[in-house]
Protein backbone atom coordinates (compact mmCIF):
# COMPACT_ATOMS: atom_id res chain seq x y z
CA UNK A 1 0.00 0.00 0.00
CA UNK A 2 1.49 2.80 -1.33
CA UNK A 3 0.61 6.21 0.92
CA UNK A 4 2.13 9.54 0.08
CA UNK A 5 1.81 11.91 3.79
CA UNK A 6 1.49 15.63 4.48
CA UNK A 7 3.46 16.91 6.79
CA UNK A 8 2.98 20.91 8.04
CA UNK A 9 2.63 20.84 11.70
CA UNK A 10 4.89 23.88 12.42
CA UNK A 11 7.45 25.43 9.70
CA UNK A 12 8.59 22.00 8.20
CA UNK A 13 6.62 21.62 4.92
CA UNK A 14 7.08 17.99 4.24
CA UNK A 15 5.98 15.51 2.12
CA UNK A 16 6.98 11.61 1.46
CA UNK A 17 5.51 8.34 -0.32
CA UNK A 18 6.01 5.16 2.01
CA UNK A 19 4.85 1.63 1.80
CA UNK A 20 4.63 -0.09 5.13
CA UNK A 21 7.64 0.90 7.32
CA UNK A 22 9.72 1.33 3.69
CA UNK A 23 10.52 4.97 2.74
CA UNK A 24 10.21 5.31 -1.30
CA UNK A 25 11.03 9.17 -1.43
CA UNK A 26 10.86 12.07 1.20
CA UNK A 27 11.38 15.72 1.09
CA UNK A 28 11.58 18.25 3.71
CA UNK A 29 11.24 22.46 2.76
CA UNK A 30 12.35 24.27 5.69
CA UNK A 31 11.14 27.74 6.71
CA UNK A 32 13.94 27.70 9.69
CA UNK A 33 15.42 31.23 7.64
CA UNK A 34 12.56 33.27 7.53
CA UNK A 35 11.55 32.69 10.98
CA UNK A 36 14.89 32.76 12.79
CA UNK A 37 14.69 36.67 11.59
CA UNK A 38 11.98 37.04 14.37
CA UNK A 39 13.63 34.77 16.68
CA UNK A 40 11.31 32.04 16.85
CA UNK A 41 7.70 30.98 14.30
CA UNK A 42 5.55 33.84 13.29
CA UNK A 43 2.36 31.20 12.67
CA UNK A 44 0.74 33.71 9.73
CA UNK A 45 3.92 33.20 7.93
CA UNK A 46 4.62 29.57 8.71
CA UNK A 47 0.95 29.33 7.01
CA UNK A 48 1.86 31.11 4.08
CA UNK A 49 5.00 29.63 3.29
CA UNK A 50 3.01 25.87 3.32
CA UNK A 51 0.59 27.21 0.72
CA UNK A 52 3.47 28.07 -1.61
CA UNK A 53 5.38 25.08 -0.94
CA UNK A 54 2.83 22.18 -0.52
CA UNK A 55 2.15 21.69 -4.68
CA UNK A 56 6.03 21.49 -5.42
CA UNK A 57 7.18 19.10 -2.42
CA UNK A 58 4.77 16.88 -3.38
CA UNK A 59 5.25 16.66 -6.76
CA UNK A 60 8.56 16.35 -5.83
CA UNK A 61 8.58 13.51 -3.83
CA UNK A 62 6.21 12.01 -6.61
CA UNK A 63 9.60 13.09 -9.07
CA UNK A 64 12.01 11.31 -6.80
CA UNK A 65 10.17 7.68 -6.31
CA UNK A 66 9.46 7.81 -10.21
CA UNK A 67 5.60 7.38 -9.38
CA UNK A 68 2.38 9.42 -10.29
CA UNK A 69 -0.52 9.90 -8.62
CA UNK A 70 -1.83 6.86 -10.21
CA UNK A 71 0.06 4.96 -8.23
CA UNK A 72 -1.01 5.73 -4.81
CA UNK A 73 -3.47 4.17 -2.42
CA UNK A 74 -3.76 6.90 0.32
CA UNK A 75 -3.11 9.91 1.46
CA UNK A 76 -2.26 10.96 4.76
CA UNK A 77 -1.78 13.90 7.05
CA UNK A 78 -0.81 15.61 10.73
CA UNK A 79 -4.00 16.81 11.55
CA UNK A 80 -3.17 17.62 15.45
CA UNK A 81 -1.42 19.15 17.37
CA UNK A 82 0.62 21.89 16.15
CA UNK A 83 -0.30 25.71 15.06
CA UNK A 84 -3.64 25.83 13.82
CA UNK A 85 -3.30 27.90 10.34
CA UNK A 86 -0.54 25.62 9.74
CA UNK A 87 -1.91 22.30 10.28
CA UNK A 88 -5.10 23.82 8.18
CA UNK A 89 -3.30 24.41 5.11
CA UNK A 90 -2.16 20.34 5.08
CA UNK A 91 -5.35 19.10 5.71
CA UNK A 92 -7.21 21.14 3.33
CA UNK A 93 -4.74 19.92 0.64
CA UNK A 94 -4.45 16.40 1.50
CA UNK A 95 -8.68 16.56 2.18
CA UNK A 96 -8.52 17.85 -1.80
CA UNK A 97 -6.25 15.49 -3.03
CA UNK A 98 -7.67 12.53 -1.28
CA UNK A 99 -11.26 13.17 -3.13
CA UNK A 100 -10.33 14.00 -5.90
CA UNK A 101 -8.08 10.41 -6.64
CA UNK A 102 -10.69 8.39 -4.79
CA UNK A 103 -8.74 7.25 -2.31
CA UNK A 104 -8.54 7.12 1.59
CA UNK A 105 -7.64 10.04 4.13
CA UNK A 106 -5.53 9.17 6.83
CA UNK A 107 -5.28 11.79 10.18
CA UNK A 108 -2.02 11.61 11.55
CA UNK A 109 -1.19 12.62 15.24
CA UNK A 110 1.93 14.72 15.03
CA UNK A 111 3.43 13.26 17.89
CA UNK A 112 2.23 9.38 17.34
CA UNK A 113 4.06 9.79 13.82
CA UNK A 114 7.31 11.18 15.76
CA UNK A 115 7.60 7.68 17.62
CA UNK A 116 7.04 5.92 14.37
CA UNK A 117 10.40 7.62 12.98
CA UNK A 118 11.55 4.41 15.05
CA UNK A 119 10.52 2.36 12.35
CA UNK A 120 11.77 3.40 9.81
CA UNK A 121 15.69 2.27 10.75
CA UNK A 122 14.51 -0.33 13.04
CA UNK A 123 12.28 -2.94 10.89
CA UNK A 124 12.38 -5.69 14.22
CA UNK A 125 11.11 -2.55 16.73
CA UNK A 126 7.25 -3.58 17.60
CA UNK A 127 4.93 -2.07 20.45
CA UNK A 128 5.44 -2.22 23.29
CA UNK A 129 7.87 -0.69 24.68
CA UNK A 130 8.78 2.90 26.29
CA UNK A 131 9.09 6.01 24.84
CA UNK A 132 10.76 9.26 25.73
CA UNK A 133 9.60 11.88 23.14
CA UNK A 134 11.32 15.18 23.25
CA UNK A 135 11.07 17.78 20.75
CA UNK A 136 10.05 21.76 20.14
CA UNK A 137 6.29 21.73 21.35
CA UNK A 138 6.15 18.59 23.71
CA UNK A 139 8.20 16.37 26.40
CA UNK A 140 6.59 13.36 27.33
CA UNK A 141 6.94 9.59 28.42
CA UNK A 142 4.84 7.63 26.91
CA UNK A 143 3.91 3.85 26.92
CA UNK A 144 3.27 2.83 23.51
CA UNK A 145 1.10 -0.40 24.09
CA UNK A 146 0.61 -1.16 20.25
CA UNK A 147 0.83 1.10 17.00
CA UNK A 148 -2.00 2.99 17.95
CA UNK A 149 -2.88 2.86 22.20
CA UNK A 150 -0.80 5.22 24.03
CA UNK A 151 -0.29 5.84 27.73
CA UNK A 152 1.03 9.07 28.76
CA UNK A 153 3.49 7.92 32.09
CA UNK A 154 4.58 12.14 32.64
CA UNK A 155 5.07 15.21 30.08
CA UNK A 156 5.82 18.74 31.16
CA UNK A 157 3.95 21.05 33.27
CA UNK A 158 4.92 23.99 31.16
CA UNK A 159 8.07 24.27 28.56
CA UNK A 160 9.10 21.89 26.13
CA UNK A 161 12.79 20.81 26.07
CA UNK A 162 13.29 22.19 22.78
CA UNK A 163 11.46 25.42 23.63
CA UNK A 164 14.07 25.64 27.05
CA UNK A 165 16.91 24.69 24.74
CA UNK A 166 16.15 27.39 22.11
CA UNK A 167 15.29 30.15 24.43
CA UNK A 168 18.71 29.64 26.52
CA UNK A 169 20.55 29.92 23.08
CA UNK A 170 18.63 32.85 21.81
CA UNK A 171 19.87 34.10 24.65
CA UNK A 172 23.48 33.43 24.39
CA UNK A 173 23.23 34.88 20.59
CA UNK A 174 22.29 32.30 18.39
CA UNK A 175 19.58 32.48 16.13
CA UNK A 176 16.00 30.10 16.02
CA UNK A 177 16.08 27.18 16.69
CA UNK A 178 19.47 27.10 18.67
CA UNK A 179 19.45 23.41 20.15
CA UNK A 180 21.86 22.32 17.62
CA UNK A 181 23.76 25.14 18.04
CA UNK A 182 23.95 24.72 22.03
CA UNK A 183 24.55 20.55 21.43
CA UNK A 184 27.48 21.93 19.01
CA UNK A 185 28.64 24.38 20.61
CA UNK A 186 28.69 22.71 24.73
CA UNK A 187 32.15 22.19 26.01
CA UNK A 188 32.05 19.33 28.27
CA UNK A 189 35.30 20.04 29.66
CA UNK A 190 34.41 23.18 31.64
CA UNK A 191 31.44 21.51 32.82
CA UNK A 192 30.46 22.04 36.25
CA UNK A 193 31.31 25.57 36.05
CA UNK A 194 27.85 26.85 36.40
CA UNK A 195 25.00 25.17 39.22
CA UNK A 196 21.69 24.96 37.62
CA UNK A 197 18.56 24.46 40.01
CA UNK A 198 16.81 21.14 39.54
CA UNK A 199 13.25 21.29 38.86
CA UNK A 200 11.02 19.58 41.40
CA UNK A 201 7.53 18.08 41.09
CA UNK A 202 5.97 16.48 43.77
CA UNK A 203 2.88 14.97 42.78
CA UNK A 204 3.86 12.75 39.79
CA UNK A 205 7.23 12.33 39.91
CA UNK A 206 7.38 11.43 35.98
CA UNK A 207 6.38 14.74 35.08
CA UNK A 208 8.94 17.79 34.17
CA UNK A 209 9.21 21.13 34.36
CA UNK A 210 11.75 23.20 32.17
CA UNK A 211 10.66 26.74 32.45
CA UNK A 212 12.40 27.69 35.51
CA UNK A 213 15.55 26.20 34.21
CA UNK A 214 14.92 29.01 30.80
CA UNK A 215 14.50 31.32 32.86
CA UNK A 216 17.55 30.75 35.38
CA UNK A 217 19.78 30.88 32.41
CA UNK A 218 18.17 33.60 30.45
CA UNK A 219 18.52 35.67 34.04
CA UNK A 220 21.78 34.25 34.35
CA UNK A 221 23.50 35.71 30.94
CA UNK A 222 21.58 39.23 31.35
CA UNK A 223 22.44 39.76 35.18
CA UNK A 224 26.33 38.54 34.55
CA UNK A 225 26.48 40.42 31.18
CA UNK A 226 25.08 43.99 32.84
CA UNK A 227 27.67 43.82 35.68
CA UNK A 228 29.93 43.45 32.83
CA UNK A 229 31.54 40.17 33.52
CA UNK A 230 32.41 37.55 31.15
CA UNK A 231 29.88 34.28 30.46
CA UNK A 232 31.20 31.49 29.24
CA UNK A 233 28.93 30.32 26.94
CA UNK A 234 30.36 26.64 25.84
CA UNK A 235 30.15 25.67 29.69
CA UNK A 236 26.93 27.11 30.11
CA UNK A 237 25.38 25.37 27.67
CA UNK A 238 26.94 22.20 28.69
CA UNK A 239 25.88 22.72 31.97
CA UNK A 240 22.35 23.34 30.74
CA UNK A 241 22.54 20.26 28.41
CA UNK A 242 23.60 17.76 30.85
CA UNK A 243 21.02 19.15 33.92
CA UNK A 244 18.40 18.61 31.27
CA UNK A 245 19.55 15.42 30.22
CA UNK A 246 20.17 14.44 33.68
CA UNK A 247 16.43 14.75 34.43
CA UNK A 248 15.07 13.20 30.67
CA UNK A 249 17.34 10.17 31.40
CA UNK A 250 16.87 9.28 35.05
CA UNK A 251 12.91 9.90 34.14
CA UNK A 252 12.87 7.35 31.99
CA UNK A 253 15.11 4.61 33.55
CA UNK A 254 12.96 4.82 36.21
CA UNK A 255 9.57 4.26 34.49
CA UNK A 256 11.36 1.32 32.32
CA UNK A 257 11.61 0.27 35.59
CA UNK A 258 8.32 0.68 37.43
CA UNK A 259 6.62 -0.36 34.19
CA UNK A 260 8.48 -3.35 33.29
CA UNK A 261 9.69 -2.20 30.23
CA UNK A 262 12.86 -3.13 28.40
CA UNK A 263 12.49 -1.69 25.39
CA UNK A 264 13.19 1.84 25.32
CA UNK A 265 13.27 4.37 22.03
CA UNK A 266 13.72 7.80 21.26
CA UNK A 267 11.87 10.46 19.55
CA UNK A 268 11.24 14.45 18.58
CA UNK A 269 13.50 16.94 17.05
CA UNK A 270 15.81 16.96 20.65
CA UNK A 271 16.75 12.69 19.75
CA UNK A 272 19.10 14.47 17.64
CA UNK A 273 21.08 15.71 20.91
CA UNK A 274 24.83 14.26 21.27
CA UNK A 275 24.57 14.15 24.95
CA UNK A 276 21.70 12.71 24.79
CA UNK A 277 21.85 9.91 22.79
CA UNK A 278 24.90 9.21 24.49
CA UNK A 279 23.46 8.84 28.05
CA UNK A 280 21.04 7.01 27.08
CA UNK A 281 22.86 4.75 25.14
CA UNK A 282 25.19 3.91 28.30
CA UNK A 283 22.35 3.83 30.52
CA UNK A 284 20.27 1.03 28.47
CA UNK A 285 23.52 -0.85 28.40
CA UNK A 286 24.09 -0.93 32.02
CA UNK A 287 20.63 -2.02 32.45
CA UNK A 288 20.62 -4.97 29.29
CA UNK A 289 17.46 -2.85 28.00
CA UNK A 290 17.17 -2.13 23.96
CA UNK A 291 17.35 1.15 22.64
CA UNK A 292 16.21 2.49 19.21
CA UNK A 293 16.90 5.84 18.47
CA UNK A 294 15.75 7.41 14.58
CA UNK A 295 18.86 8.28 12.12
CA UNK A 296 18.94 12.20 13.03
CA UNK A 297 17.12 12.93 9.53
CA UNK A 298 13.91 11.12 10.76
CA UNK A 299 13.89 12.93 14.53
CA UNK A 300 12.78 16.58 12.87
CA UNK A 301 9.57 17.15 11.34
CA UNK A 302 9.31 15.01 8.42
CA UNK A 303 6.51 13.30 6.24
CA UNK A 304 7.92 9.58 6.28
CA UNK A 305 7.34 9.28 9.79
CA UNK A 306 3.73 10.36 9.06
CA UNK A 307 3.30 7.84 6.27
CA UNK A 308 4.77 5.26 8.39
CA UNK A 309 2.11 6.13 11.51
CA UNK A 310 -0.72 6.28 8.66
CA UNK A 311 -0.03 2.68 7.74
CA UNK A 312 -0.58 1.36 11.19
CA UNK A 313 -3.75 3.90 11.92
CA UNK A 314 -5.22 2.62 8.47
CA UNK A 315 -4.80 -1.24 9.49
CA UNK A 316 -6.47 -0.08 12.52
CA UNK A 317 -9.60 1.58 10.47
CA UNK A 318 -8.62 5.32 11.63
CA UNK A 319 -9.36 7.05 8.09
CA UNK A 320 -11.22 10.42 8.09
CA UNK A 321 -13.83 11.77 5.96
CA UNK A 322 -14.11 15.33 4.08
CA UNK A 323 -15.01 16.82 7.54
CA UNK A 324 -11.94 15.66 9.13
CA UNK A 325 -10.65 19.56 11.43
CA UNK A 326 -7.53 20.50 12.57
CA UNK A 327 -6.94 20.70 16.53
CA UNK A 328 -3.76 22.81 18.21
CA UNK A 329 -4.06 20.66 21.30
CA UNK A 330 -4.97 16.93 20.55
CA UNK A 331 -3.37 14.65 23.41
CA UNK A 332 -2.06 11.60 22.06
CA UNK A 333 -4.02 9.49 23.59
CA UNK A 334 -7.14 10.71 22.00
CA UNK A 335 -8.62 7.28 20.32
O1 LIG B 1 10.51 17.71 16.61
P1 LIG B 1 10.91 19.04 16.11
O2 LIG B 1 11.57 19.12 14.77
O3 LIG B 1 9.72 20.02 16.10
C1 LIG B 1 8.57 19.83 16.87
O4 LIG B 1 7.73 19.01 16.47
O5 LIG B 1 8.54 20.49 17.94
O6 LIG B 1 11.90 19.63 17.21
C2 LIG B 1 12.56 20.84 17.06
C3 LIG B 1 13.40 21.11 18.30
C4 LIG B 1 13.94 22.52 18.33
O7 LIG B 1 13.68 23.06 19.60
C5 LIG B 1 15.44 22.33 18.10
O8 LIG B 1 16.24 23.33 18.68
C6 LIG B 1 15.65 20.99 18.76
O9 LIG B 1 14.54 20.23 18.35
N1 LIG B 1 16.91 20.33 18.34
C7 LIG B 1 17.93 20.05 19.18
C8 LIG B 1 18.94 19.43 18.39
N2 LIG B 1 18.49 19.37 17.10
C9 LIG B 1 17.24 19.92 17.09
N3 LIG B 1 18.07 20.26 20.51
C10 LIG B 1 19.22 19.86 21.06
N4 LIG B 1 20.23 19.27 20.39
C11 LIG B 1 20.14 19.03 19.06
N5 LIG B 1 21.14 18.44 18.40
Amino acid sequence: MKILSIESSCDETAAAITEGREVLASAVYTQIEIHSLFGGVVPEIASRKHIEAMSEIMNSVLQKSNLTLDDIDAVAVTFAPGLIGALLVGVNFAKGLALSMGVPLIPVHHLRSHIAANYIDHPELEPPFLCLLVSGGNTMIVEVRSYTDFRVIGQTRDDAVGECYDKAARAMGHPYPGGSRLDYMADQTLSGMYKLPRPKISDNKYDFSFSGLKTFVVNLIHNTEQRGEPVYMTALAADLINRVTDILVEHTMEAAEEFGYRKIALAGGVAANSVLRKRLKKECEFMGYELYIPECKYCGDNAAMVGVQAFYEYLNGNTAGTDLNASATLPIDYL
